[in-house]
């Protein structure tokens, strides 16, 4: 069956193949999950265990693991080279790890899939640099980002026109762009184009999102405006954000929120922002003093 790997544990089974999605095998799971919704059933949208990554010896990641509560937006922080991006990489299918676990939901074995079936099911990377279309209005670069192909199942879904309009003018005003729609996005400013690239992002619907240091290079405004926007998709997708900034982070996580603290490649700590901040462990490798 299209070279699928079936095997008696509902953990290792992937209903999506290397080209996208198939619906073959589906009902030979233990409970049967409905195609293209990721299966939270057991609270968790990411789950990393034991993740290895190696380049010429130098393990990157070394045995990382977390997890990742559906509707949480989990904030991440860490020294340089605390392999934070290469975590990143290795969600969205940039890089293979060596050894170790990455399933998004119950059920989908994300080391078993590339790059644009991970994105199709429904992960979203913003990377540091904004990349918008520059010569194209607001509006058309979230058309545009619409349009971007998920493969044929979305293709079916995607209703165009009337709902089409409505989702466009619905994201202009999440990110606060109504007023911009019409402009070049070349002739925003950075922190605009940071939003207008999370509003395209938006439009594929992602269920999780990872924002790799969003607040990097912007202005203080800007970077309280940029937690308003992730603090309103609460509830409508889960969020990873590795962030330095720590008013940010601190915008982000309030009192409650879960903060991981990584370093050499795995997780230092792990609690409330004040609890990792009077981590003796934190305060020696990262926070300094
Ligand atoms: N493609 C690569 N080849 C070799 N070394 C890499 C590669 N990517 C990352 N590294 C190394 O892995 C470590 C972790 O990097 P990175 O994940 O970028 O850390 P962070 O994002 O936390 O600053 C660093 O020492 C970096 O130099
Ligand atoms: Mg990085």
């Amino acid at each position: 069956m299209n070279g699928h790997i079936m095997l008696n544990d509902p953990l290792n089974h992937n209903p999506f193949d290397e080209e996208g999605l198939t619906l073959s095998g589906v009902a030979d799971m233990g409970h049967v999950v409905e195609p293209g919704v990721i299966d939270t059933s057991h609270g968790t949208i990411l789950y990393l265990e034991d993740v290895t990554v190696s380049f010429d010896g130098f393990r990157a990641l070394n045995k990382l693991s977390l997890e990742i509560d559906s509707g949480e937006l989990r904030c991440v922080i860490g020294p340089n080279g605390a392999g934070k991006t290469t975590m990143m990489d290795v969600i969205t299918g940039k890089t293979s790890p060596d050894s170790g676990k990455v399933f998004l939901g119950q059920t989908l074995d994300l080391t078993r899939m590339n790059e644009p079936a991970i994105a199709r099911v429904g992960i979203g990377r913003k990377f540091q640099k904004p990349t918008v279309f520059e010569q194209h209005p607001v509006w058309e670069n979230l058309e545009l980002a619409m349009k971007a192909d998920k493969g044929w199942f979305a293709t079916l879904r995607a209703r165009l026109g009337r709902d089409a309009q409505a989702k466009i003018e619905q994201t202009l005003e999440t990110i606060r762009l109504e007023s911009d729609a019409r402009r070049l996005a070349g002739e925003l400013s950075h922190g605009q184009k940071q939003r207008l690239e999370i509003g395209m992002l938006l439009m594929q619907k992602p269920q999780l999102l990872l924002l790799d240091e969003p607040a990097a290079g912007m202005t203080d405004d800007e970077t309280m405006e940029l937690a308003a926007l992730l603090n309103r998709l609460r509830g409508s997708c889960s969020m990873m954000v590795v962030e330095h900034d720590m008013e940010f982070v601190a915008a982000l996580a309030g009192e409650t929120g879960r903060v991981t603290v990584m370093a050499e490649g795995r997780v230092l700590a792990h609690g409330t922002l004040d609890e990792v901040k009077r981590d003796e462990t934190v305060i020696e490798s990262y926070l300094g003093r």
